[in-house]
């Protein structure tokens, strides 16, 4: 087949398969250059749709042989399709037997069946099976399998799949086999087989009911002293799943796998859920603590779409945010619960917020904004996107916010009630959690509520207040719209909870409650409050919305030392900052940080009722997307001067402060990922940072001696990787030293190594230095762009994640751009799509940038054989 050359796929056009298939027998004989795979299938036809031919999906695979009940049979090709047209004619099961075969060590792509390491593995999802063998490749084609593995014994001792291994034994020449089968039918998205040298952790565990199970980690022998993590977590969720949802573990035997090839972060194949290493190995001196709970929460995420995901899964992939948006918000609600007090369940979700809205607003405000539910794709892998993700589980948490906790747990026991073993629609979910609650505002408003799924788009919620010095009454006149977007010119009202208090000058509260917008404009009647109480709007974030409302500095102010919402005090912070840096960047580009402003960051920074961990965000500056995405025009260099320039004034000036916190930060005794623990390393670290960024201004070496001091003796890697990164990002020259000294220490950790790149690669640009440095890494011998995580560490870290060193007024960071988007898209198109994306704001820059973007972005797009991924993303990035 040539690449790239579909058509795109409307979800208009849906129509229930003409066949099910009922059971699948898999027999593979797995062999890296020539796997061969002997597919025999139970199907019969759908009598609710017309008699039509057999049409499978395929693609890359080489036909053998087809049998029908045992029988040859005609068959013909259409593209990559396999068609049968000669089947019985009534609606009696027949047999239909397909024998294929593939290249595994050739897959570049990581779709299908790959080798990583000399070992086999297998993603599905999307579209991967149809690599695999031909079937029906969708997800409402729900089966049966039993699957039989045959390799060498010495060189593949593991075989796995999915469900429970029934047999196992010794063939001729050395080679063994394994006979598994999965007791739940499933869509072959979710099939999945493991082939390789690999050891587990194990670990039994009772339910509720008292069933054991069995649970595994397995990973490459010498890995096995970094699982500890991934089980601890694996067991906290299969704890918090009973606790909350009432949902346990349907299987006797739960395995995980780790590889260091993988696409994304993991998959959660039915009982055999398949890993990047990224999201499985840690322990205290390799691993962050950003990596210990980004692996809770994938551990947790994969392990939750057991049930929404696995067990009620999507009739079309236009559903996808019903299990993933779904299963993101159920992730972040177990981190909440484990990490217990109210205050780090703020930090998370501060967090939270801050990946939403630098990463997803942007999305829905450029060439690729979909709704929650597309309404069209070309290519279904670009569609795994922070909206699906993100804003999918927003508008999940909006639900639960309109029916209250319990009022969502009723309505999860209904859905599965309902669905459970179905391949459902987004409308089904929202239903089943509406009608749990009658008397609710969603039951209400339900239809509307659902454009949340329909429309793309940020919303703006313009909110005034007006007060009456009379009555001591305060009115809000508030506003909704929301920009136009790629195919949807007008947008219609949402429902929108906006959760709200009264912060009277005094640091009291005042009032507090929940107001739920429906209207394109409404008044909310506040009561009676004392004058100069503050508004505290959309508290916890409670839509994804933008909020305008034109607080004063005085007002921000005490809501940051006042508001009993922890996440608006936090925006009240961050609003602060991002005045200033609008202001400046909008000016003639320079900027003196005002005394209240940074007295206020002393006062918080000093508290001692607070947590270090909210400090750190509180004294984290709004990212440079972030500022970005508030202007029309962006000069990248321009906005990152600015932030570096607030950065260094906030450091200089609190350089006692940030002493005083490092001091008092800076000793855990033995490591523990816990929040308490990791909010102190977080805040030692940014207090490195600042004082090694005061110490540059000065010229003082005392700081920089004390971070590589830090640096050589951490005892974890945590602290470690924080003082190395202080050197670095505040440019001193005991950053050459200490980064050669980290290469050489952990030129064995694989995932290290990752760090060390995406460190150098993610550093502040000094006279377009970055560029070169990333180029010579690119030739180091490490450097291995194959590998997606090398190549996300060192390639996205600069084009995607470092906005003041790629975009340049020579375009040389887009040359170098477009030469990678094509280099990695014949190797593997996900990777070069996601890739592809870092230009997606291109029509904001400022020239001379905006023409040079556009010109590398038509530069790839007039590639010839470009993948759909990328075709898709370049064409809409063009698109007027
Ligand atoms: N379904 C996976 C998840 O979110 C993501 C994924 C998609 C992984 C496609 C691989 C390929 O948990
Ligand atoms: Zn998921």
């Amino acid at each position: 087949m040539r690449e790239g050359q579909n058509a795109v796929i409307y979800r208009a056009d849906y129509q229930a398969p003409p066949f099910w298939i009922d059971t699948v027998e898999l027999c593979f004989d797995l062999d890296p250059a020539k796997t061969r795979v002997l597919n025999r299938m139970k199907l019969r036809r759908n009598p609710d749709v017309p008699h039509q031919p057999l049409k499978l999906d395929g693609d890359e695979l080489n036909l053998a042989r087809v049998l029908v009940n045992g029988q040859g049979t005609s068959f013909r090709m259409e593209g990559p399709r396999l068609v049968l047209e000669n089947l019985p004619e009534g609606n009696e099961p027949f047999e239909l037997e397909i024998f294929t075969t593939c290249a595994p060590a050739k897959n570049t792509k990581l779709m299908g069946l790959y080798v990583s390491n000399d070992s086999f593995f297998t993603q599905c999802e999307a579209e991967g099976f149809r690599r695999i063998t031909y079937f029906l490749d969708r997800p409402d084609v729900m089966a049966s399998y039993t699957v039989t593995l045959r390799a060498d014994k010495r060189k593949y001792p593991v075989l796995l799949s999915n469900g429970n291994l029934v047999d196992q034994g010794d063939l001729d020449d050395g080679r063994h086999f394994a006979r598994w089968v999965d007791p739940f039918r499933k869509p072959c998205y979710l099939f999945a087989l493991v082939a390789g040298q690999l050891v587990a952790r194990e670990q039994k565990i009772a339910a509720r009911n008292g069933r054991e199970h069995l649970l595994q980690v397995y990973v490459r022998p010498g890995d096995l002293d970094k699982t500890e993590h991934a089980m601890n977590s694996l067991m906290a969720s299969v704890a918090w799943d009973e606790a909350r949802f009432g949902l346990s573990l349907d299987l006797e035997r739960f395995m995980v796998v780790a590889t260091s090839d993988f696409n994304m972060g993991a998959m959660e194949n039915k009982g055999l859920n398949i890993f990047n290493t990224k999201y499985v190995l840690a322990n205290q001196a390799t691993a962050t603590d950003t990596d210990f709970s980004n692996i809770e929460s994938v551990v947790g995420h994969e392990y939750f779409h057991n049930w929404t995901g696995n067990r009620i899964t999507c009739r079309d992939w236009f559903q996808l945010s019903l299990k993933e948006g779904l299963t993101v918000f159920r992730d972040q609600e177990f981190s909440q619960d484990l990490a217990g007090e109210a205050s780090a369940r703020a930090v998370k979700r501060i967090e939270d917020v801050r990946v939403l809205r630098t990463a997803q607003f942007p999305e829905d405000a450029g060439p690729m904004a979909h709704p929650v539910r597309p309404d069209q794709y070309l290519e279904i892998n670009n569609f795994y996107t922070v909206t699906i993700y993100e804003k999918g589980a927003e508008v999940v948490r909006m639900m639960q916010t309109l029916v209250g906790r319990e009022g969502f747990e009723r309505g999860m026991t209904l859905y599965f009630q309902r669905h459970d073993g179905q391949a459902v629609t987004c409308d089904e979910f929202a239903q089943a959690i509406a009608d749990a609650n009658p008397q609710s505002r969603l039951y209400e408003l339900l239809p509307q509520f659902k454009r949340w799924y329909s429309q793309a788009g940020t919303p703006r919620v313009k909110a005034a207040a007006h007060w009456d010095a009379a009555t001591g009454r305060c009115e809000l006149a508030l506003s909704q719209s929301c920009p136009a977007t790629p195919g949807q010119p007008a947008k219609e009202p949402f429902v929108i909870p906006i959760a709200w208090g009264l912060v009277g000058a005094d640091g009291r509260e005042v009032a507090r409650g929940m107001h739920v917008l429906t209207q394109a404009s409404e008044t909310l009647a506040l009561p009676e409050a004392p004058a100069g109480a503050v508004p505290s709007l959309l508290r916890g974030f409670s839509a994804p919305v933008v909020l305008e409302f034109d607080y004063t500095d005085e007002q921000l102010l005490t809501l940051l030392e006042h508001d009993t919402d922890p996440f608006n005090r936090w925006e009240a912070g961050q609003r602060l900052a991002v005045n200033r840096a609008l202001a400046a960047i909008r000016g003639n580009g320079e900027i003196v940080l005002d005394t209240p402003f940074l007295e206020a960051m002393r006062s918080l920074l000093r508290q001692p009722a607070l947590d270090s961990a909210f400090k750190e965000l509180v004294l984290t500056l709004p990212a440079e997307t972030y500022i970005a995405e508030q202007l029309d025009v962006v000069d990248p260099q321009r906005v990152h001067a600015v932030r570096e320039s607030m950065r260094e004034q906030v450091a200089t000036a609190l350089q006692d402060d940030w002493a005083w916190a490092y001091e008092q930060n800076r000793d855990n005794g033995a490591y523990r990922p816990d929040p308490v623990s990791s909010g102190r390393r977080a805040l030692a670290g940014l207090a490195l940072t600042h004082l090694c960024i005061a110490a540059r201004s000065s010229g003082d070496g005392v700081w920089p001696g004390k971070a590589y001091q830090r640096f050589k003796d951490a005892s974890n890697m945590t602290d470690r990787f924080n003082a190395l990164s202080a050197l670095v990002v505040s440019g001193q020259d005991l950053a050459r030293p200490a980064l050669e000294k980290f290469h050489a220490m952990f030129k064995d950790e694989p995932l290290v190594l990752d760090k060390w790149f995406a460190l150098q690669g993610g550093a502040p640009d000094r006279g377009g230095n970055i560029l070169p440095a990333v180029r010579q890494l690119m030739q180091h011998p490490d450097f291995n762009i194959r590998n997606p995580n090398r190549a996300r560490s060192l390639i996205f870290s600069y084009c995607s994640a470092n906005p003041g060193a790629f975009h340049r007024a020579d375009a040389a960071g887009y040359v170098y751009w477009s030469d990678r988007v094509m280099e990695l898209d014949a190797i593997n198109p996900q990777v070069a799509a996601r890739l592809a994306r870092a230009l997606d704001r291109w029509r904001k820059l400022a020239e001379p940038m905006r023409g040079a973007a556009r010109e590398a972005i038509a530069r790839v797009a007039a590639k010839p054989d470009l993948s759909n991924d990328v075709r898709e993303v370049v064409t809409r990035a063009l698109a007027e």
